[in-house]
């Protein structure tokens, strides 16, 4: 193939990716709107299949528990990521850095190819604004989306509100207190308190709001899990594969950890995305979660 023979829209795309070679033409042809969808990725194709058994294997009860943070700085970036990830993982999570660069339309060719899409950003701002927003990010097709409890009660139950009538409406999961803060910098907030204990009084607070997702660090998953009881979903950043560098997070985990303290989903960034073979990385991470089971 030469670069004549692509429609205008990759050979667009290329043009404007940082990244260049082999690798970028995968991910602009994983963009291209008329790419047929593998088998495997086809949701018609799955659900046309025999349900899946109650009991799973460990390794696939592994995968439908790891997202996997897509924390790059573009579209082509994240295109070549899930391009060498999608045989091994099934959630990918948006954050800030990408969804600011490339906006919505980042996650059409993720839910397109079955993939369950985290859109993480953290909304905090007045109850009507959020609503707003909760709506807004409700269209998209994504499967989770984040904000942050310290919104408070009024915030929340907006949140709430706004999907109701939505057909299968996303996870709506309340921030406790980012796994990148400890005592000093909570403490730094103004708030005179632990992080665990700032936790429990979020958890609190977002349980009586009608919340039944939030998202924890792995030193806090047992207690929150003892409070919300076997439904809740707790989502878990900060977890590290023995032997992995901790980076900026501070209350960390393994995953087997993690999972054992009661995690219903593991988000990893960087030990993930930073290797040199991500998809290798995530195999072998998939494996140490398979033995928590
Ligand atoms: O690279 P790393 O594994 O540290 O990435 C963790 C991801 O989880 C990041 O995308 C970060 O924004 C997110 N996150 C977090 N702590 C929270 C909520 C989300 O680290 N409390």
């Amino acid at each position: 193939m030469k670069a004549g023979d692509f429609p205008k829209e990759i050979a667009a795309f290329r043009a404007r990716s940082p990244v260049r070679g082999r690798k970028t033409l995968q991910a602009a042809m994983l963009y291209n709107r008329t790419m047929p969808i593998p088998e495997r990725l086809n949701p018609t194709f799955a659900s046309a299949r025999t349900p899946a058994p109650v009991h799973l294997d460990p390794l696939e009860k592994a995968r439908k528990r790891l997202i996997v943070a897509l924390d790059v700085p573009d579209a082509a970036a994240a295109a070549e990521l899930v391009a060498q990830l999608e045989n091994t993982c099934c959630w990918f999570k948006v954050g800030l850095e990408l969804f600011t660069a490339a906006g919505p339309a980042v996650i059409e060719p993720l839910v397109r190819r079955g993939h369950s899409v985290f859109l993480d950003l953290k909304f905090h701002d007045i109850p009507n604004t959020v609503a707003g927003a909760v709506r807004s990010v409700a269209a998209l097709g994504v499967r989770m989306i984040t904000l942050h409890a310290a919104g408070g009660p009024a915030m929340l139950t907006a949140a709430k509100a706004a999907l109701n009538g939505v057909e299968n409406p996303p996870e709506l999961l309340a921030v406790t207190v980012l796994t990148s803060m400890d005592r000093t910098q909570v403490n730094a907030v103004g708030l005179d308190r632990s992080p665990a204990e700032q936790v429990e009084l979020l958890a609190r607070m977002g349980l009586a709001a009608g919340m039944h997702g939030f998202v924890c660090s792995p030193s806090e998953v047992a207690s929150l899990r003892a409070l919300t009881g076997p439904e809740a979903v707790l989502v878990i950043p900060g977890i590290r594969p023995v032997g992995a560098e901790a980076g900026d997070q501070k209350r960390i985990a393994t995953p087997a950890e993690a999972l054992r303290l009661g995690a219903s989903y593991l988000v990893m960034g960087r030990p993930i995305t930073q290797a040199p073979d991500p998809a290798e990385a995530a195999e072998a991470i998939l494996r140490e979660m398979a033995g928590a089971f």
